[in-house]
């Protein structure tokens, strides 16, 4: 790998640990705006110290981050869809690869829509971005997504979709966390993150889902919804950073929760 690919990625996934925790804030691009997520910047900006990169877009990142702020970012680059449309698959690219450079980004991050009528737009869509990527050295995050159909999150098609991505030259895959997840790992020769989808019932729910996913061969996680909407965000995400880059269990990781929201 370059060096300039090494490096970006490095700045991510930490090298200390090998895991990550990616704080997910681009849910607007195709939702609007999201609940607790409204004001971009207010929810942000008291999560930074304790976020390894911020995900978004580029139209947050302009108006809601501080350039001055030192966090790796790894900016979504698809899009043109939205909740209302017709069809959330049917996603191009938003963002040249010149617009990534100028925003000093450490990687993009695009979704593919495996198993739908635009399963070819975006596995292609994919294959495009990663050789205007890898031609200056920045990695790509291939997004499994799944649109509206969320029961689509089994094994047998997070394996695929996961397995597809990694073939086309994706660095790294954000899938989400499933029973038998080790099979997606053990296909995957890419690290993994998981996205936490929608708010769990309690943050020990969300703790448990970050703390199988990293036993089961993920390297971290790439959560918005469970830390953000969290009534308590700050607390949660030290608790997850406990779970995933501290090896703590998901109760003792949910008592720091408890005392840091005191
Ligand atoms: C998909 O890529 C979305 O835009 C989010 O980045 C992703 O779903 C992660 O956020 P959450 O943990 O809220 O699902």
């Amino acid at each position: 790998m370059d060096w300039g690919m090494k490096n970006r990625l490095s700045q991510i996934i930490k090298p200390e640990t090998g895991h990550t925790v990616m704080l997910a804030v681009d849910h607007g691009y195709f939702l609007g705006p999201t609940h607790k997520l409204e004001n971009a910047r207010k929810t942000i900006e008291p999560l930074l110290p304790w976020a390894d990169a911020l995900m978004l877009t580029r139209g947050i990142l302009r108006t809601s981050v501080d350039p001055d702020v030192s966090i790796p970012i790894v900016l979504r680059v698809s899009g043109g869809t939205s909740i209302i449309g017709e069809n959330l698959s049917q996603e191009s690219i938003t963002t040249s690869i010149e617009e990534a450079i100028r925003l000093n980004v450490s990687a993009v991050a695009l979704s593919i829509f495996v198993g739908t009528e635009f399963e070819h737009q975006t596995l292609t869509n994919l294959a495009y971005l990663v050789d205007e990527a890898q031609s200056v050295g920045i990695p790509v995050l291939a997004v499994t997504a799944v649109g509206k159909e969320l029961e689509k999150r089994d094994v047998r098609f997070l394996a695929l979709s996961c397995r597809i991505a990694a073939e086309l030259g994706a660095s790294f895959v954000k899938t989400y966390y499933c029973e038998e997840f080790e099979k997606i790992a053990e296909s995957c020769p890419v690290p993994l993150v998981i996205a936490g989808g929608p708010k769990l019932e309690t943050e020990l729910d969300a703790l448990k889902m970050a703390n199988d996913a990293i036993q089961k061969g993920a390297i971290g996680v790439d959560m918005g919804r469970n830390i953000w909407q969290s009534p308590h965000p700050v607390p949660m995400i030290k608790a997850v950073r406990a779970v995933v880059h501290d090896g703590v269990k998901p109760e003792d990781a949910l008592e720091i929760f408890e005392k840091d929201k005191k």
